[in-house]
């Protein structure tokens, strides 16, 4: 039976057995963590097992480039390929510039802020004001980004087709000091869920700012939880969109190899329309002469003797689907009869969204702290770390290993439950 339909003191007693079982828990002195969205050391073994087969015993890339010295701003064509079947992207249209995905991003938000684009007279910090849509639940790091520029963001709610399009268009119609959109259309960091076709074509078609831009971060792009294709969210070929719907210098497009081979220490790159890259190049060449290139020329080198990047994926995929497999049935089994919550079923990416009893996210998120378990802290997914509905947490459950995870599932589980009772139980009083 739902929570919300039990009498009073059946609710007293089931928050009496779930506090006792919570008290033994204590008494463990746990130490569970279910933070970090992070490849497992299972997954980052396997990697290292394959670079061993990787022989860089000549330096000399596909075009000649000796990749030890200077030059090549744009990376190795090799591997700008490789992105560019994930991304379905021309390579052309593709530059590695980094090893972080992020850092490619700040410098990006950066130039937009120093440099006027193309066919505008001020940058943007020469404008009055800078608004950006975040689509909620998001990915703190991307809000923490436009917070350090003094850029406002505006909280747009997601649905199951990415950011609510009828809000976003609405917004954009009224206010050319919007100027973009941060956007992650593949198995999104929290909730996993991808956006429609229909949903980036009304992006890139939708009348805004003139200097209005998408920001696509695709770090999920190649990341399924499952080998059968009909499981799999389909990959937008997103410059292709742009050019059809008629914008095609509103979006750039980021990825890396972070959650591919190794995080921090792969390959990341930028794509956008020749105008952009054009508008790019002057602050680029400041900047640097060439990223890593051994390092690109290893994982080019990695992913040919591979065949491609999906043998890959497929191992990691082997590692990361039984945990989350292992979340969503806790979920449905301990949770579900309750209505207390709801939550995400993503076929890929690193993170499940879970929507606790309104009121009580930043509850569960101190009590399972008390009990030894790390979660993300409760608001971190919404601009300025405010969920109105104090409801959203985000569970990421690829470091831990599964009976770490099973224990932390378990544990969660308890808290989501005594915190509504809680709740229902204060309701109920006033
Ligand atoms: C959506 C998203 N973008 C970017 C990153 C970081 O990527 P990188 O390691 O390439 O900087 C993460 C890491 O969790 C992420 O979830």
């Amino acid at each position: 039976m739902l929570y919300k339909d039990l009498d009073r003191k059946t609710q007293e007693n089931l928050l009496t057995e779930i506090e006792k079982k919570l008290q033994t828990y204590k008494d463990l002195n746990l130490d569970l963590n279910m933070a970090r969205g992070k490849p497992s050391p299972e997954q980052l073994d396997h990697v290292t097992t394959l670079f061993k087969n990787v022989s860089m015993d000549n330096f000399m890339s596909e075009e000649g480039i000796d990749v030890r010295n200077y030059g090549g701003l744009y990376g190795l064509i090799e591997l700008r390929r490789v992105f560019g079947s994930m991304l379905k992207i021309e390579p052309e249209s593709i530059w590695c510039l980094s090893s972080s995905s992020l850092t490619i991003e700040y410098d990006l938000l950066s130039r937009l802020m120093l440099f006027p684009l193309p066919g505008q007279s001020k940058a943007w910090r020469d404008l009055d004001e800078v608004k950006f849509l975040c689509p909620v639940p998001g990915y703190d790091r991307h809000f923490n980004m436009l917070d350090s520029f003094g850029i406002k963001m505006i909280p747009v709610p997601m649905n199951d087709e990415g950011p609510d399009m009828d809000v976003v268009e609405d917004l954009c119609k009224k206010d050319s000091s919007i100027k973009g959109i941060w956007t992650v259309p593949m198995y999104s960091n929290p909730t996993g869920q991808s956006y429609s076709e229909k949903t980036l074509r009304r992006l890139l078609s939708m009348e805004a700012a003139e200097d209005f831009k998408v920001l696509a971060d695709m770090a999920y792009a190649v990341h399924h939880l499952h080998d059968d294709p009909a499981e799999q969210d389909p990959v937008y070929p997103l410059l292709d969109l742009a050019r059809e719907e008629g914008h095609p210098d509103r979006v750039f497009v980021f990825a890396s190899t972070s959650k591919m081979t190794y995080a921090g220490a792969g390959v990341a790159c930028l794509a956008t329309s020749e105008k952009n890259r054009t508008w790019l190049l002057p602050s680029l060449k400041s900047q640097m002469i060439s990223a890593d290139k051994v390092n690109m020329l290893k994982h080019a080198r990695l992913f040919r003797s591979l065949g491609g990047v999906e043998s890959l994926m497929k191992a990691h995929a082997k590692v990361l689907g039984p945990k989350f497999e292992l979340v969503i049935k806790a979920f449905d089994e301990k949770l579900g009869p309750t209505g207390i919550a709801t939550w995400t079923r993503p076929k890929g990416g690193y993170f499940v969204t879970i929507w606790v009893y309104p009121g009580t996210a930043s509850k569960v998120y101190a009590r399972c702290k008390e009990l030894g378990l790390s979660i993300t802290d409760a608001g971190a997914c919404y601009p300025y770390g405010k969920d109105p509905e104090d409801s959203a947490l985000r569970i990421a459950p690829s470091y831990p290993h599964m009976d770490e995870l099973r224990e932390a599932i378990n544990l969660f589980c308890l808290v989501v439950r005594e915190q509504a009772l809680l709740k229902l139980l204060e309701e109920s009083r006033s």
